[in-house]
């Protein structure tokens, strides 16, 4: 290991020079500080490395962040500050640094690890800059702490996940699953159709397509798309054909009336309202016992209002126990586009889901 010369124990000459505020230039306005000062009040740990490598000088910061004292890591080369298995390639890049070296910002090296005296290791954010000086090319190191940054990007990464799964986990509940039920609900009405094989014909077939839409559903939430029954339609007539869905499967007799120039005006929230309808209108046909349904969507003064309204047997809204998630995603849904979502209901007297948005 090469000894430390005296002069690598201090910064080399031409970084030794004062910054003087008697000789003001337009690029040189600060007051007289040393340079040694300067390197010592910077809040980063600094190394100074010569063309062959060595540390030629490490300010106080570098200390507390290594655990070794300036005497012990003047002359020694930098590698002494990596992880074993890290050094053979970082001497490579050393020397590709060295042949052509060039100002590199802090994080772009972004998986550097730094060993501290006692063994332990540290991800460490590095910017580099070559520095001509009288006695050749030094590399100016600053190196920071990158823990904490690491940890919150861990932090934010995990964060992302699970808001991906829950995502997931709503549009296939709302989606998928829903889709599922009426194939489900199609297949019970066909029981009871057994004795006519032309209706159980239809009904199959019935079943059929709504499996296809369920498929082609689930690849589409899978790909992050837009869910496949707006997939080629408008906002409009995808609420018309889910009401007619609805109809056909639940025999409740359902009215639509949409304002087209409002249900034109969503462009990807459009997918929150169907998603929403959808399960609404799944709640009608599974706890309903509904005769009538009625969806609307219109405008009431400044607002966008989506209503679900059916004249089924009701319930109190908001007592807990239900294991259900339908009604909790359409809020979320909702709330997350800007918008308000109420339930009305009391037993007996039907269920208004009602939804508002502004324009
Ligand atoms: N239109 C409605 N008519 C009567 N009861 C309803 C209606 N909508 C919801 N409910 C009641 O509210 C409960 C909660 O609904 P929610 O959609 O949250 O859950 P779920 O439909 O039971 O299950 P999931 O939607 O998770 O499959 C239902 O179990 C039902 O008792
Ligand atoms: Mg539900």
């Amino acid at each position: 290991m090469a000894k430390p010369g005296p002069a690598a124990k201090r910064p080399p000459r031409s970084a030794h020079q004062r910054i003087d505020a008697r000789k003001p230039s337009p690029q040189q306005r600060a007051p007289a500080v040393p340079i040694e000062h300067l390197l010592e009040a910077l809040p980063d740990a600094v190394v100074l490395v010569d063309a062959g490598g060595q540390v030629a000088y490490a300010n106080g910061l570098l200390e507390t962040l290594s655990g070794y004292s300036r005497g012990e890591l003047f002359g020694q080369l930098i590698e002494f500050l990596v992880p074993e298995r890290f050094r053979e390639l970082h001497t490579k890049h050393r020397f590709g640094y060295v042949a052509n070296p060039r100002a590199r910002p802090m994080g772009v090296n972004l998986d550097i690890y730094l060993r501290r005296k006692d063994g332990t290791e540290f991800p460490a954010d590095i910017a580099l800059s070559p520095l001509q000086t009288d006695s050749g090319m030094v590399v100016v190191a600053a190196l920071r702490d990158a823990t904490e940054r690491k940890e919150a990007q861990t932090r934010l990464h995990r964060l992302a996940v699970l808001e991906d799964r829950e995502r997931i986990a709503k549009e296939l509940h709302d989606g998928v699953i829903q889709a599922l039920f009426a194939v489900g609900m199609n297949l019970q009405a066909t029981e009871a159709k057994a004795g006519d094989p032309e209706a159980v014909r239809a009904r199959l077939s019935g079943a059929v397509d709504s499996i296809d839409v369920a498929i082609r559903d689930l690849r589409n939430y899978i790909f992050g798309l837009r869910p496949g029954i707006l997939a080629d339609r408008q906002l409009d007539q995808a609420l018309h054909l889910l009401v007619e869905e609805f109809q056909e499967k639940s025999g409740v007799v359902t009215a639509v009336q949409i304002d087209e120039r409002v249900a034109a005006q969503f462009g990807n929230t459009a997918t929150q309202l169907v998603q929403v309808t959808r399960e609404a209108l799944s709640n009608v046909a599974r706890h309903a016992q509904a005769t009538t349904c009625r969806v609307s969507l219109l405008q009431h003064d400044e607002s966008a209002v989506l209503e679900i309204d059916d004249d089924g047997r009701g319930f109190k809204p908001g007592r807990g126990g239900s294991r259900g998630q339908g009604l909790r995603n359409m809020r979320e849904r909702i709330e997350a586009i800007g918008g308000t979502f109420s339930v009305e209901s009391s037993p007996a007297e039907g269920t208004t889901v009602r939804i508002r948005l502004p324009l």
